[in-house]
């Protein structure tokens, strides 16, 4: 079952993985696919330790990671420097307003007057999540990007845009290739112009910020599109037979994301994971209440607040994540400690698969189901045919 993907970023399985956890990337790399280290959420000097557990994880197998690099961001200029005051000063108070009413609605205290809530000082302060704002500037995953290349990584990929000249510029001098998501023939069109060596045909079903068209449609256009670069199809793909589907829709390879939450090696939130495995595949929506831009996620009481008639609406990014990021982790904390109410507003980025993840199983086992199920998917298709 090799394609050019495998030979071109060394690894057995055509499945890449995506995750922010580096034991399901070291797992799903182990396993013979490749995974994908998403680093957005990490400072450098935390990347770079991730990733020298993954060297010593993997021994010499292949991973990559992925930034976000958006081509448009509100009150910044791509590329920029990340002026936490600066925006934090573009946060209207009625915003501020309804999120502090939101928590004590739902019994979680807000901050106290000059709390962290909306200062992104990106510093990450005990106990308070490095603020991801600060990582979608084009600076900050710039150097995110340099700290990735000192280390043996087979891949960078970029997402929210094509990725910048100095982003092509430095993985192509370190012999490593480039791939970015695309959610229209357009945007893929305009990676390639920009000098990707890989797309990623990124329907809506997907987990994470996605585009309105379905895979099933997205990916034949976007092989055709682009040919003869690799196209991987992800959005909707966490079993064997939607593997086979993606093959036969011209990719080479599948991207997936969502089906690595449920396995033993993530660190899924445990009130998180139980509404995932509880799930079905209506459960989620596109909102723009957590990072400003339309991302696939779980309904919960969050999503129903911002997305609801009493809301402001969600701001554009960076400013909704620099709005939210703390009181979401504040959130989350409350839930670990069993709060009703945080229980019922926590929520976390899944795309409609999540209707068939319903016990969580190893990395290893869930990659090898999926490339049986492939196999024989494939098998009995060859074998209706005269
Ligand atoms: C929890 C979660 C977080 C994600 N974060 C990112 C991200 O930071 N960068 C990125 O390129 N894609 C991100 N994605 C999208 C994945 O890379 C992938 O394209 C998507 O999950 C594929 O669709 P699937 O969820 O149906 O497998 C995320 C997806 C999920 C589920």
């Amino acid at each position: 079952m090799r394609t050019g993907i495998c030979d071109q970023l060394g690894m057995e399985y055509p499945v890449l993985a995506f995750s922010h956890c580096r034991d399901v990337v070291a797992a799903v790399t182990r396993g013979g696919g490749f995974g994908v280290l998403g680093a957005t959420v990490y400072s450098p000097e935390q990347l770079d330790i991730e990733l020298r557990w993954i060297d010593e994880a993997v021994g010499g197998k292949p991973y990559g990671v992925d930034v976000l690099i958006p081509e448009k961001l509100a009150g910044m200029e791509r590329g920029s420097g990340f002026d936490a005051a600066a925006l934090g000063g573009m946060i209207p108070e009625e915003h501020r307003r309804f999120l502090d009413s939101l928590l004590v609605e739902y019994g979680i205290e807000p901050d106290a007057p000059g709390g962290e809530n909306g200062d992104g000082d990106g510093e990450g302060s005990e106990g308070k999540p490095p603020n991801i704002a600060a990582g979608l500037s084009g600076e900050g995953a710039l150097r995110l990007i340099e700290v990735a290349l000192e280390h043996p990584v087979r891949l960078v990929a970029n997402a929210l845009g094509a990725p910048p000249e100095e982003m092509i510029k430095a993985a192509h001098a370190a012999d490593v290739p480039v791939a970015a998501l695309a959610g229209k023939r357009e945007h893929a069109l305009r990676h390639v112009a920009a000098g990707v060596d890989i797309v990623v045909a990124q329907g809506y079903e997907a987990g994470g910020h996605t585009g309105d068209i379905a895979t099933m449609v997205l990916v034949p256009e976007i092989v055709d599109a682009v040919a003869p670069l690799p196209v991987l199809a992800a959005g909707g793909i966490a079993r064997g037979r939607q593997m086979a589907a993606a093959m036969a829709l011209g990719a080479q390879g599948v991207w997936t994301g969502s089906v690595w939450l449920t396995t033993e090696e993530a660190e899924t939130h445990p009130a998180v994971l139980e509404k995932f495995l509880a799930a079905t595949s209506s459960d989620t929506l596109r909102s723009r209440s957590i990072t400003g831009k339309p991302a696939r996620q779980l309904k919960s009481a969050w999503t129903d607040a911002w997305d609801g008639p009493g809301s402001p609406g969600p701001l554009p990014m960076p400013l909704q994540p620099l709005l939210v990021d703390y009181a979401l982790h504040r959130i989350r904390r409350a839930a670990s400690a069993g709060q009703p109410g945080a229980t019922q507003l926590v929520n976390y980025f899944v795309g409609q698969v999540v209707g068939s993840l319903d016990a969580v199983r190893p990395a290893r086992q869930v990659l090898r189901e999926m490339i049986e199920e492939y196999v024989d998917a494939v098998a009995g298709l060859a074998g209706g045919l005269e």
